[in-house]
């Protein structure tokens, strides 16, 4: 059950990411449709800013300044007020999250950050997608976005060979980051709790590995280029939660304890 609630709002969340990077041709403010952006026959010209007037809809317009990859500068000098814990926020994962940025990345490679137009697309792990033949179409597109371990090598045909973000958490990280992925793609840490901090400091800087406090062993060797890791920002974790899946939001702590200082 766990592990199902954590995909749902993984992929949600992947759906959020394709709403902030992409500019879309889209009718409805439904999801399904917001969400849906097949990929046109003929090239057309870029609507510079639907996407964005489509996210601030959804979010409002703080989202804009929000970046999509946690930056060491937002934690070195002045520490980022948070309101949610993880995996809503960082309140309370600070020093570790300070000591995991500073030997990982937040920049977005440059061949994506040029593009005028960003077409993404989320690909799910789905069974349908066995035999779908979608793989080229799949490939066409700037951002590939893969979930957790979703097997690329045997499935090309169906699934495409390009991946330029995995979206996982500790419990589900593939155990070796080579074999799905490519020499460049992004893995892009979805934190749901302090340890999954504390996990990849670990292994980036190979000190000792903490075995509890997982629902599923995650791998204690892991050979990845620090460089290739980013930490989503949790700020999206928020939306997701809250915007798509309204799910009850846990309180802000500061909150519960002015409401039980004044009950005493
Ligand atoms: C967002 O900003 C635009 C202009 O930049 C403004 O027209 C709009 O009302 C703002 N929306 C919200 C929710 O603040
Ligand atoms: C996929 O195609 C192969 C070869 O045609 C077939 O053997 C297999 O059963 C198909 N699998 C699915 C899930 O449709």
């Amino acid at each position: 059950m766990v592990s199902k609630s954590r995909w749902k709002l993984l992929a949600m969340l992947a759906l959020v990411l394709v709403v902030m990077v992409w500019y879309s041709i889209s009718r409805e403010d439904r999801y399904i449709e917001l969400f849906y952006f097949p990929i046109p026959e003929k090239k057309e010209p870029c609507l510079q800013g639907e996407a964005e007037s489509k996210a601030s809809k959804l979010f409002g317009n703080y989202s804009r300044d929000q970046p999509i990859f946690l930056r060491l500068e937002d934690y070195f000098w002045v520490k980022t007020p948070s309101a949610y814990e993880l995996p809503y926020g960082t309140k309370g994962s600070e020093d570790l999250l300070l000591r995991v940025l500073a030997i990982t990345s937040s920049s977005i490679p440059k061949n994506i950050q040029s593009l005028r137009c960003r077409r993404c697309v989320v690909v799910g792990n789905g069974h349908r997608l066995r035999n779908s033949s979608l793989g080229d179409a799949i490939n066409k597109y700037d951002v590939v976005i893969r979930l957790n371990n979703a097997p690329v090598a045997g499935y090309e045909g169906d699934v495409g060979s390009k991946t330029t973000m995995r979206l996982f958490y500790p419990e589900s990280a593939h155990f070796d980051p080579k074999v799905e992925n490519n020499p460049d793609t992004l893995l892009v840490l979805v934190a749901f709790k302090a340890m999954d901090f504390h996990w990849i400091e670990t292994i980036l800087s190979d000190k000792k590995r903490v075995r509890k406090g997982f629902w599923k062993q995650p791998p204690l060797i892991w050979d990845v280029n620090p460089k290739q890791i980013r930490i989503l920002n949790p700020f999206f974790m928020e939306i997701a939660a809250d915007k798509l899946l309204s799910l009850p939001m846990q309180q802000p702590r500061k909150i519960k304890q002015v409401m039980m200082g004044s009950q005493a």
